[in-house]
């Protein structure tokens, strides 16, 4: 739904390319002109006459009532993202995790089965391994580098794929079109978690994909300022259940202020996402060469055995990377400690290089079976590579291994 009026509202972002579409898509109208839209931070909106309130309140979905449903610096930065992953409409959340549950719950139901990629954000598994049991959905989960397994796994009343690519930490692909194809031959729903890739590298609505999750927090909000999440779809009946069911009723919404800073990230993502590509291409190569590295993984290395998937989906690798230093753990302990640019922090996509060892910061509340199942090593490194000139990233990774 929108209800915002346009300030182009003839202006159709289907022709248009990625970087004008995000400058131009869902620009509202201002009644005083303002060229930056203001943020409507109210909890409420008026009406003129108990009939235009029963109209509003008629549909929640499709007007201005109340911000737990619907506001206008909500639906301006929904526009955007809408338009670019090519879908019909979106949802923003307070968070990540609030978009993941919020789609997850808007389709399972008691006595669904579900069917997970082993590799996948933290907070992900733990929603999958904790609390779809708690509502009666049974899980099976799968190597999402090798589709030969999701057969075996579907049932009857199985209802869902749920991908992440790259995933988190281990940067292994997921063949979309793919998953997409066993998945429609058994009527199965496909979400594919975009946040590494972003929509500047992969559509996976064009894939066939039926749902997009993003955490807004980080490449598109990109500053590392704020949290957020979005579901974007073709499918408005499904966007419609997580607007009046999950965001309404679980609350998790994203405020103005963040929504509006998200809408601003998001209009510099393909000049970053650029950028954030060729540094950490640049980055994986001498990483790649370095006798130093056990192994690096990063989808647009030759030397990827995915290569040719990530060639087919993205148009660049992400400024996100992985890689174990040879020695393990302690190795890895000891060149993070040495590192003096790079910063120690969770979170990804900021103007700033973060690095984290994955096992023992984001993915430590997984158990370590699973862990391992999911190809995460004790000693892998995580980096989120940022907007830094890529030769100085480079020259404080060979010093801090230097002192390995
Ligand atoms: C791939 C992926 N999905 C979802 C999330 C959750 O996002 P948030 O932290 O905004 O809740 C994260 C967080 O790191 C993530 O990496």
């Amino acid at each position: 739904m929108s209800t915002l009026k346009l300030k182009h509202p003839d202006l159709d972002t289907n022709n248009l390319n990625f970087d004008t579409v995000e400058v131009h898509a869902g620009e509202p109208r201002d009644m005083y002109g303002a060229l930056i839209p203001p943020i409507y931070q109210t909890s409420t909106f008026y009406f003129d006459s108990t009939d235009d309130a029963v109209r509003a309140c008629d549909d929640y979905a499709e007007s201005f009532a109340y911000s737990r449903i619907t506001n206008p610096s909500q639906d301006y930065l929904e526009q955007k993202l809408a338009a670019l992953e090519h879908g019909k409409g979106a949802v923003v959340y307070a968070s990540g995790m609030g978009a993941v549950s919020g789609a997850l719950f808007a389709l399972l139901k008691n006595g669904d089965h579900a069917i997970f990629a082993k590799a996948k954000y933290s907070g992900t598994e733990d929603i999958t391994s904790d609390w779809l049991p708690k509502f009666g959905i049974e899980h099976d989960t799968f190597d999402s580098s090798d589709l030969t397994e999701i057969e075996p796994l579907i049932k009857p009343n199985t209802k869902l794929i749920y991908i992440e690519s790259p995933a988190n930490p281990t940067m292994v692909l997921s063949d979309i079109e793919g998953v997409v194809k066993i998945a429609k031959k058994h009527g199965i729903k496909v979400f594919v978690d975009n946040t590494f890739a972003t929509p500047f590298n992969t559509n996976p609505l064009d894939l066939g994909a039926d749902v997009v999750i993003h955490s807004l927090t980080k490449y598109i909000g990109g500053h590392g300022d704020i949290l957020g999440g979005a579901v974007i779809s073709n499918d408005k009946e499904f966007l419609r259940e997580c607007r009046l069911g999950t965001l309404m009723h679980f609350g998790s919404v994203i405020a103005p202020f963040n929504a509006f800073l998200a809408t601003r990230g998001l209009k510099t993502l393909g000049v970053r996402m650029r950028q954030y590509n060729a540094s950490a291409l640049k980055i994986a190569q001498w990483l790649d060469a370095n006798p130093k590295i056990e192994i690096v993984r990063y989808p647009m290395l030759e030397s990827n055995p995915q290569y040719e998937i990530a060639k087919r989906q993205m148009r660049g690798g992400s400024g996100m990377l992985s890689f174990d230093v040879a020695g393990g753990l302690e190795a890895g302990k000891k060149f993070i400690n040495n590192l003096k640019l790079c910063t120690l922090a969770v979170s990804l996509g900021d103007t700033e290089t973060l690095v984290e060892q994955a096992a023992a910061m984001t993915h430590t509340m997984i158990p370590k079976e699973i862990r391992e199942a999911a190809g995460i090593t004790d000693g892998m490194i995580r980096m989120s590579v940022g907007l830094e000139d890529p030769d100085d990233i480079i020259a404080d990774i060979k010093q801090a291994l230097d002192k390995i």
